[in-house]
């Protein structure tokens, strides 16, 4: 078979507890810019082309199981942590078919792994068609880390761990990643793996003799940036590992057309799609399944979660957004917070503490201040009234109204649903409308204004004693008015 037409099955090895994390969570649950850690591996795997995934779990199995449900991979447990090459053993037993397959070996705690690092070492791998590669790098002091031990020549000769090194050989600068591709003999000669070593684990570091056993070349091949697979063993080190993908992404988008300000203050994960001459203010989070449209301005400390925004959108700063759709040139904000489900349409102005749920806005609809619509559908060109409200709750269930095209909602107002409101309706400022509007009509709910002449000189006169103590401008009005 082609080298190129082999299957690639991967074995993400995930077991392992991460005792440094100090969680409940396991460590490989832990999020980086969105996703668990994990997750970055099975997306690695699926995007360079994986056959089969099967992630190895242990410790937090059913947590860790539960996460990634649904992504189309498969598990395999690890009762108790007996090494890699035991892990190692545990997956492949999961994998149906392995015959003829490349085995690609990757670690749950590394979410920094470039796939176009994971392509190239395939690609050499295939065009050399050795028999196993490593993928290693170089550090001034790689502490910890399984040393490679290169012979004479510079053959890959062995791996030896850190706890089993010489002194000699803990000054070798070469590490081993713990990534490794191989070829399908990997499956058998796995089970010949022991655990004679300095701590008594099953090393998968151990298949290399095996397969030079066999009369096999190992070959290596070295990152350019050791940095991609520095795992994220505690809290600091998770930070480290979202600041760099957190500045992978937004340098992507600057190329691709995208203004950011201050983008190191700038979150975006990478599920997210923007547009061109996008622009976006510092102090920015935009989060899930949301996309921007070309010309979107978000403005600083917007937080926009699962939301779509159409070409010319204006979110002011310091918005909350979340499961939301705003029609092209419509603006939102500052302090706007629209919930899921709202709909805008064309040109709809939303202004500050204007809070939306379940809520349809055709074109032209503004909603300037102060406002909660929730469970409403507004026809166009509507007026929303500052301090509008529509009460959409009875204390026990919840209810819709519908507001017409063309209406005028006065300041303060609260539309008690379920209700509805044709056309060019007009509603007094303060109403509290608890019956249906027609079209073109005008309604007003509330009291008739009472006034009554000469009702604070009376009211204060009679209080005179204590206000002359304690309200001097007041008792300075009661001594003009006379007796
Ligand atoms: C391993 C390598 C070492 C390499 C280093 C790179 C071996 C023997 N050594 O060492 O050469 O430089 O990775 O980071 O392989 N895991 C399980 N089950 C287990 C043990 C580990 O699933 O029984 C998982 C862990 O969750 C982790 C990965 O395997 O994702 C690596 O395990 P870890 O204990 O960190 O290996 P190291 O000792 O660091
Ligand atoms: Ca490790």
């Amino acid at each position: 078979m082609n080298a190129n037409e082999r299957p690639l099955d991967v074995v993400i090895l995930a077991a392992g507890q991460g005792t440094r994390m100090k969680s409940a969570v396991p460590k490989v649950l832990h999020p980086v810019a969105g996703r668990p850690m994990v997750a970055w591996a099975v997306k690695a795997a699926q995007e360079v082309g994986a056959r089969q995934v099967v992630v190895v779990t242990g410790h937090g199995a059913d947590q860790v199981e539960a996460a990634l449900n649904g992504s189309g991979v498969m598990f395999a447990r690890q009762e108790k942590q007996l090494g890699t090459g035991h892990a190692f053993l545990c997956g492949l037993d999961a994998l149906t078919d392995h015959q003829g397959a490349d085995v690609l070996v990757l670690y749950g705690d590394t979410p920094l792994l470039r796939l176009e690092t994971l392509r190239a070492l395939l690609d050499d791998h295939r065009e050399r068609d050795s028999a196993f590669t490593i993928l290693t790098g170089e550090l001034p002091d790689a502490s910890g880390y399984g040393r490679i031990i290169r012979d004479r020549q510079g053959n890959v000769e062995r791996i030896v761990e850190h706890k089993d090194a010489s002194a000699l050989e803990r000054t070798v600068r070469e590490f081993n990643s713990g990534v490794y591709l191989l070829d399908s003999r990997a499956t058998d000669l796995a089970h010949r793996i022991t655990n004679n070593n300095a701590s008594g684990e099953y090393y998968l570091t151990d298949l290399l003799g095996l397969y030079r056993a066999q009369g096999s070349e190992v070959h290596a091949f070295k990152l350019d940036d050791p940095g991609e697979v520095i795992g994220a063993n505690d809290r600091t080190g998770l930070a480290e590992a979202e600041g760099i993908i957190r500045q992978r992404i937004t340098t992507d988008h600057m190329r691709a057309g995208v203004t950011i300000h201050m983008p190191e203050t700038v979150y975006i994960e990478d599920t997210v799609t923007l547009g061109r001459d996008v622009t976006l203010e510092p102090g920015v989070i935009l989060r899930g399944q949301t996309s921007l449209a070309d010309d979107v301005t978000v403005g600083a400390y917007a937080v926009i979660s699962d939301s779509i925004l159409e070409a010319g959108a204006v979110v002011k700063p310091h918005s909350v957004l979340e499961g939301a759709r705003v029609g092209p040139g419509s603006d939102v904000g500052p302090f706007a917070r629209l919930r899921p489900g709202t709909v805008l349409g064309v040109g709809v102005h939303i202004g500050n503490f204007v809070e939306t749920k379940n809520a349809q806005l055709a074109a032209g609809v503004k909603a300037g201040h102060l406002a909660y619509l929730g469970d409403v559908t507004i026809g166009e060109e509507t007026n929303v009234g500052a301090g509008t409200i529509v009460a959409n709750y009875d204390g026990v269930n919840k209810h819709r109204t519908a507001v017409g095209a063309g209406v005028f909602i006065g300041s303060n107002s609260t539309l008690i649903a379920p209700r509805t409101v044709g056309d060019a309706a007009f509603i007094a400022a303060g109403s509290a409308v608890h019956d249906d509007v027609p079209e073109g009509a005008m309604a007003v709910a509330r009291g008739k204004q009472r006034t009554i002449e000469g009702w604070s000189r009376r009211y204060w006169g009679g209080l005179r004693e204590q206000v002359n103590g304690k309200l001097p401008w007041l008792a300075a009005w009661l001594g003009k008015q006379g007796d």
